[in-house]
Order: C-alpha cells, then structure tokens, then sequence
C-alpha cells in the first residue's frame, strides 16, 4: 500500500512505515498548492497528513475516491470532515497524549510571560532602554492564589491545571461537555457554567477541540464580562477568538493581557495591530514544537497507518464508529 506524506516529519515515523513494508512517497518540496496536493493524494491509498492548509471536506472525498486511511499529524481535527469519512468508512487518526506536555508547556510559558510582562521589557531591551530602577514602572500581576480558568478541561486541559496548582497553588475551574472527575479529585477542580467561567477567572485558559459552531465564542460580549486583571491564553485553535474584539479589549485595558500560540487568521499578518501592544505575548503555534513531541506524533501516526495497513483498528482513532459499522 502506498503512503503520501505532505511534508518531512520525523525519521522515526517514516522508518516505522518503511520497515513495515509500505511504499512511502515524499514530495521535494514543502510548498504544495491544493492541485499538486490532491493530485498526490489521488494516487495513494493512505494519507499522513501534516498541517491544516488543506481541508479533507466533501470535495476532498469526492475527489479522492483511492484514499482509504487519513492519519493526521495533529491532535486537532477540524480541518477534517468527519461525517464524511464516516459515511465513506474511513478511518481517521490524530496523535493524542503525545503532546499534552509540550503544548500545556506552551500555555504556562504565556501565562507567566504575559503575567510579568516579558515581551514588553524584552523589546525595551532590546532598543537599548534597559531604564532605571522604577519602583512603579512595568509592574506584573503575581499568579499565587489565583483563578485559573480552563474552558475544554482535556488532557491538554488538565496537565495546564496541574502544573499552574504545582507553581501558583491555582485554584481550577473549568467548562467542558462532560464532567472531569479525575482533575475534580486530583486537583480540586470544580465545574462552572460558561458564564462563571469567564467572570471567575485571572487567568482564562482555552483547551478545547475547536468545532465550527463556537467560532468567535470569546468575543466582546465575553471579554466584556471577563476580570480587569484578566490573562487571555489560546492555544488550542484561532478560530475560538475574535481578534479584533480581543484588540479592542486589550487596548482599552478591559482585560489585563493575552498570550497566544494561535491567531486569527493564522498565520497573523505581520501589521495586525494587536502586535504592537505592550500587553500581548503571540507565538507561531509551537505548541507541539519539541523533539519529545513531534517524535512521538511521527510514532502515533506510523502505527495508525500500520495498523490499518494489516486490517486492523488504528490505535488513535477519531471516528472508531467506522470499525462497528463494518462489523
Ligand atoms: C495539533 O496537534 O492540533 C497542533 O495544534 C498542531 O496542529
């Protein structure tokens, strides 16, 4: 069977489906457009997928009636119709657990930056204003105590609340679709309405799958409710925030900062004037970006596809529903 792999990932996922005898096709170049892209993805029987440019929607499964197995390269899956993979029986993987650490990571780096204001002081370091001691200039907020906020308490969700109760003795509350009782028993954390949830918390943390129907859910009506010291952190999809309303609400100092991994649109034009703000910390979506994590992605994804190459269950399916409809 034939594997195309959109980009370069890790050696070790590529030897894995190698050595267990699939045909593995890289294209030499990163840059794909959508036509050189379909039509690799046309001639190939499965699919690791890397990055969210192109979507996997009705056309892509129309187009591509050969495709037989998708395996992402991501957690996330919202580039991915999954009605339509089901209603074609394909199974779908993503790469969880892997990542947890390195993208919670991610997220308390931005807490604390955002916190004790790093990207301004740098920046003023950097255009050789070090300054005097100023007993009042530049002051961060500190995060002991404090409310941490977790809207999508997942497994990405839960090890930020673990490491924020360690460092800050944090108090957790959180939003999900389901009741956490292992974050509940371990960390305290208590379950609260959206409403509470926004109004509660110091610091309001996003770590749910991104669904087309919450586009913009954090926009002025919710930072309009949100604590004047409020930190905004979005690591999860750009899509879950309004931009400019979250410019507006920086700017005139409704809430006290934001710190994210992801834009909208992603990636952020280079004169979006959230930029300039002394009170925002952005970074390229790295969450996933260490070795450990990007390592174990490549595994995860190799093994979903060996394991449907061999006719059996992909180990990190999203849709496993296609399996008992086979049966
Ligand atoms: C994920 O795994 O979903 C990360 O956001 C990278 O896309």
């Amino acid at each position: 069977m034939k594997v195309f792999i959109n980009k370069r990932i890790p050696e070790i996922g590529i030897n894995m489906l190698k050595e267990a005898g699939l045909e593995v096709f890289i294209p030499d170049h990163d840059n794909l457009s959508r036509e050189e892209w379909l039509s690799y993805c046309k001639s190939h029987d499965m699919i690791l997928s890397v990055g969210a440019e192109f979507k996997y929607d009705k056309d892509f499964f129309n187009e591509c009636p050969n495709v037989k197995a998708i395996a992402l390269y991501s957690v996330g899956f919202d580039h991915v119709d999954i009605q339509e993979a089901n209603s074609r029986k394909i199974p779908v993987g993503n790469t969880p657990d892997v990542l947890s650490k390195a993208t919670s990571d991610i997220a308390f780096l931005l807490m604390q930056s955002v916190a004790r204001r790093a990207s301004y002081n740098f920046e003023k370091v950097k255009v050789g204003n070090w300054g005097d001691f100023d007993p009042l200039h530049a002051l961060g907020q500190e995060l002991y105590g404090k409310t941490l906020g977790i809207f999508g308490l997942g497994r990405i969700g839960f090890e930020m609340a673990k490491k924020s109760k360690a460092a800050f003795d944090m108090n957790i509350i959180y939003h999900n679709r389901h009741r956490n009782q292992e974050a509940e028993n371990e960390l305290g954390a208590k379950y609260v309405s959206f409403e509470e949830l926004i109004s509660r918390s110091d610091v309001l943390s996003i770590h749910a799958n991104f669904k087309e129907e919450q586009k913009e859910l954090f926009n002025a009506d919710v930072f309009k409710e949100m604590k004047e010291n409020a930190i905004f952190i979005n690591t999860a999809r750009g899509g879950f925030h309004n931009q400019k309303d979250l410019y507006d609400a920086l700017a005139e100092h409704k809430i006290w900062g934001a710190g994210l991994d992801v834009t909208n649109p992603e990636p952020i034009f280079k004169d979006d004037p959230i930029l300039e703000l002394s009170n925002v910390c952005v970074l390229p979506h790295i969450g996933s970006a260490t070795v450990e994590a990007r390592n174990g992605m490549a595994k995860i994804a190799a093994e979903n596809l060996i394991a449907f190459s061999k006719g059996e269950k992909m180990p990190a399916c999203i849709n496993p529903e296609v399996y008992s409809e086979k049966s």
